[in-house]
């Protein structure tokens, strides 16, 4: 480990927020800003990419920048720095999310290093899995990413929950597809084949053909009925298996719970994929204050959804797209 000087950590600072835009968020609207002042990174929400429609509280928005948040620290940390982190530190600039600094020198762990060797080669999955099975032990310790972060990954072991999830979300995602605002909302952010946007969701990133899985968790349809996305390749192997699905929750639900669950969002992904497991999206039903509501109370102990997913093992490399972090440098 090298000692402290200030082109390590100006070179630090600039790869965490390079890595933070590599988070997940909502239609791949990367809804976040970074500034840098001296070694302190400030990251930012940006509320002119807030999805008006699906998204009215921000509640997804901040959970994308939580993610994004997390990939700063976990970066500062493998780079050998322990992260001083000041969440929501200014009442008066309430999108200025948190201010994360390099603090002392430590060694970076084994866990921290192969967390942030995902960061660029994750990505979402949208479609079955391969019918492998995921050990107890394996879910068991992404629970516990999930707790260290101040929010809870509940795998749905009963076939009923499953069902119940499964059936929500297709409901969900016919009213979407059935709502003009909803379904424009959704069209402005799917980009066609061959698109130089770096925002969005490209053909790319989603299968031609998602396989079915049982029960049905119907995909958002950013292919706006076009037979656009990847082919299978010989090597993928026969795709048939919903996987395990899994809600994240918190206990409360404002601001900094759904910046938690950002940063548990992105830890625990890190974390399957550094073991080759994928996670799919469904969080059409929780666009629904109602329904949202109904999970919570019904199947979730009172505790607040804040993404449902199913985890699974694939070969499949979906394209990822990105815009280069937007930092303003203040002296
Ligand atoms: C709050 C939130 C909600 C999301 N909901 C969905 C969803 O319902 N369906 C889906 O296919 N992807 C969903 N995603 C995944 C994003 O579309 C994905 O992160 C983005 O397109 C970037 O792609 P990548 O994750 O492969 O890098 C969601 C992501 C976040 C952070």
């Amino acid at each position: 480990m090298n000692a402290r000087t200030s082109e390590g950590t100006a070179k630090a600072v600039r790869a965490a927020v390079e890595a933070a835009v590599w988070a997940p968020s909502l239609h791949n609207t990367q809804p976040w800003s970074f500034s840098v002042f001296g070694e302190e990174i400030g990251v930012r929400a940006d509320p002119e990419r807030r999805l008006r429609v699906e998204d009215t509280s921000g509640r997804e928005m901040l959970i994308g920048c939580g993610a994004a948040l997390f990939n700063v620290r976990i970066t500062l940390r493998a780079m050998d720095y322990l992260p001083l982190v000041r969440l929501l530190p200014d009442p008066d600039r309430p999108n200025l999310l948190a201010t994360v600094r390099p603090g002392t020198l430590v060694a970076a762990d084994e866990h921290a290093r192969l967390m942030h060797a995902e960061i660029e080669r994750r990505r979402t999955h949208r479609g079955a899995f391969a019918d492998i099975p995921l050990s107890e032990e394996f879910l068991d310790a992404l629970g516990r990413e999930a707790s260290e972060e101040g929010a809870r990954l509940v795998p749905i072991g009963s076939q009923a929950a499953v069902e119940v999830l499964a059936a929500l979300t297709c409901a969900a995602q016919r009213v979407q597809e059935q709502d003009q605002p909803f379904a424009l909302e959704v069209l402005r952010w799917s980009r066609p084949p061959g698109s130089t946007r770096r925002d969005g969701v490209p053909a790319g990133a989603y299968p031609l053909e998602p396989g079915r899985t049982d029960p049905e968790f119907l995909q958002r349809d950013y292919a706006r009925g076009q037979p656009w996305g990847y082919g299978r390749r010989p090597e993928d192997p026969e795709a048939a298996s919903a996987g395990v699905v899994a809600v994240l929750t918190t206990a409360g639900d404002v601001r900094e719970h759904w910046l938690a669950a950002g940063q548990a969002l992105q830890r625990v992904l890190l974390r399957a994929s550094a073991h080759g497991v994928s996670a799919a999206f469904h969080t059409q039903a929780l666009e629904f204050s109602h329904l949202r509501e109904f999970l919570r109370q019904e199947l979730l102990s009172g505790e607040h959804p804040q993404m449902i997913m199913r985890l699974g093992v694939t070969l499949e490399v979906p394209e990822g797209a990105r815009r280069p972090p937007e930092v303003i440098e203040e002296q």
